[in-house]
């Protein structure tokens, strides 16, 4: 019968119809996979930027191989998170340019009431006891306390070690023009001993809304 052939025809077409579109849909989500994975891993921006735009890295090269003002610097774009608040604007928090230097003066006027003996000690204290001295103008007034708004980088969600809070001193001894005397201590292993001693260093911190 010419009309059952018929039939049988469109019914083998459709088969073979079916099996080309299931491949054709496979192959159209793989490619889409495969678009949007390369997409991801090219093209879209490393979201870790720190306050002045600057792009901060994940995974810093190792102090060994970058010394430590360059590493003090990555440090203080990166995931130090300094430049967030002590920007050239200095609106938020002083700026730094030149804290090395007037830290001398810091410890030794009246209004200080902290442990540092030295500039170097100074320095270190503003990062991790920041409210042992406020700057004039920047304190938050709880109670009876001036208490100063940035955080001890030492702990929290920054928490430097103490070769990434030596680096830091360094690089603000040296934009200020001085002699980078701090002691940064050295890790013994060579390059990458600081990841093998774990002595991790926190993320980059992501740039926060204001
Ligand atoms: C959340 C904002 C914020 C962050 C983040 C921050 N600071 Fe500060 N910092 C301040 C403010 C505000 C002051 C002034 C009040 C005070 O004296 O503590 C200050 C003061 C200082 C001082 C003393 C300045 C002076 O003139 O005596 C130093 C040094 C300093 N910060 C270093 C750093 C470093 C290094 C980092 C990063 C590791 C950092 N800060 C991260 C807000 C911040």
């Amino acid at each position: 019968m010419p009309g059952q052939k018929i039939v049988e025809v469109s019914g083998a077409v459709g088969e073979r119809e079916r099996v080309n579109n299931f491949f054709k849909i496979i192959g159209f989500s793989l490619s889409l996979i495969l678009f949007y994975t390369l997409f991801a891993v090219y093209y879209v921006p490393d979201s870790h930027v720190d306050g002045l735009g600057r792009k901060g890295r994940k995974v810093l090269l190792p102090i060994e191989e970058i010394g430590a003002v360059a590493y003090g610097e990555e440090v203080f774009y990166g995931r130090g998170g300094c430049a967030q608040c002590h920007d050239s604007a200095g609106g938020r928090a002083p700026e730094l340019t030149d804290v090395a230097v007037r830290a001398s003066s810091r410890v030794t006027s009246p209004e200080y009431k902290g442990e540092a003996t030295d500039a170097i000690g100074y320095l270190f204290e503003s990062m991790v006891k920041p409210s042992a001295f406020v700057v004039d103008g920047y304190g938050t007034v709880i109670g009876k306390k001036v208490v100063s708004p940035m955080p001890d980088v030492s702990s929290g969600t920054i928490r430097l070690n103490k070769v990434e809070l030596a680096a830091t001193v360094a690089y603000l001894q040296s934009v200020a023009g001085i002699d980078v005397t701090v002691k940064v201590p050295v890790l013994t292993g060579g390059v990458g001993a600081q990841e093998k001693s774990g002595l991790k260093a926190a993320p980059v911190i992501e740039k926060t809304k204001e």
